[in-house]
């Protein structure tokens, strides 16, 4: 969406705070023995306490509140049974509405002891994120965000996951423009001001190819390497951006 009055940037607002301090609360549960399934009520509990919905059971029939993927999965993990252990990388994944407004942000949290080329991806989801944030503003192109994820993520040795976009975001979950990892040049919609857009680098330790697993949800990774997604929903200013679900 783009948005139009105040009262619409103060909705977003709300629902942006609602995200992150779900995805905090939830984060700072991680730990080995806990599961997914517990982590998922966690963030669940979160949102219901602040009168928010978690938008992908309502909209898609997703099979949890949030999308929890771990190591080699890269996004949609269903949260259950799984069990969390020391070196595992959780990538914790939330788009919630709260009076017809839609925000999404993600993280990756690392358990106790993990590789350093573990932390090494995680940072670079980071890094990449925080320059592409500096050239999504009003005038620049679609493709300028794909472009600068694409640059730093092969700085740091690493590859982004091409099929695994961003997108418009605000009154549901996956609006118009289309925001790719990468430079694609037919990606040339210019960014305009109230904007409101996902920037998230999902990014692969090996190859960036996704492979849908059996249970049509979780896409992994298709060598089997490690993953990192960072996202925050971002509004198109005239300078930088506006993070919504920034604490
Ligand atoms: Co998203």
């Amino acid at each position: 969406m783009s948005i139009r009055n105040h009262a619409q940037l103060e909705k977003l607002r709300a629902i942006g705070r609602i995200v992150r301090r779900a995805l905090d609360q939830t984060a700072a549960a991680v730990r080995p023995g806990i599961t997914t399934g517990e982590l998922d009520e966690i963030g669940a509990r979160v949102l219901a306490a602040h009168g928010a919905e978690s938008a992908p059971p309502k909209v898609y029939g997703f099979p949890g509140a949030l999308c929890i993927s771990v190591n080699e999965e890269a996004i949609h993990g269903i949260p259950g049974s799984r069990v969390i252990r020391s070196g595992d990388l959780v990538k914790l994944d939330l788009v919630a509405e709260k009076d017809g407004y839609y925000a999404d942000a993600a993280v990756t949290v690392t358990v106790g002891e993990v590789s350093e080329a573990a932390v090494a991806l995680v940072r670079c989801a980071e890094s990449a994120f925080r320059l592409a944030a500096k050239t999504a503003r009003q005038g620049n192109r679609v493709y300028d965000i794909g472009r600068a994820v694409e640059q730093e993520t092969r700085r740091c040795g690493f590859q982004v996951m091409r099929e695994l976009c961003g997108h418009g975001v605000g009154q549901t979950i996956h609006e118009a423009p289309s925001i790719p990892n990468f430079h694609d040049p037919r990606h040339r919609t210019r960014l305009t001001e109230g904007l409101v857009i996902t920037i998230e680098p999902i990014i692969a330790a090996g190859g960036g190819k996704g492979v849908l697993q059996s249970d049509r949800w979780t896409i992994c990774t298709a060598d089997r390497s490690l993953s990192a997604h960072y996202e925050h929903t971002v509004v198109i200013t005239r300078g930088e951006p506006i993070l919504l679900t920034a604490a």
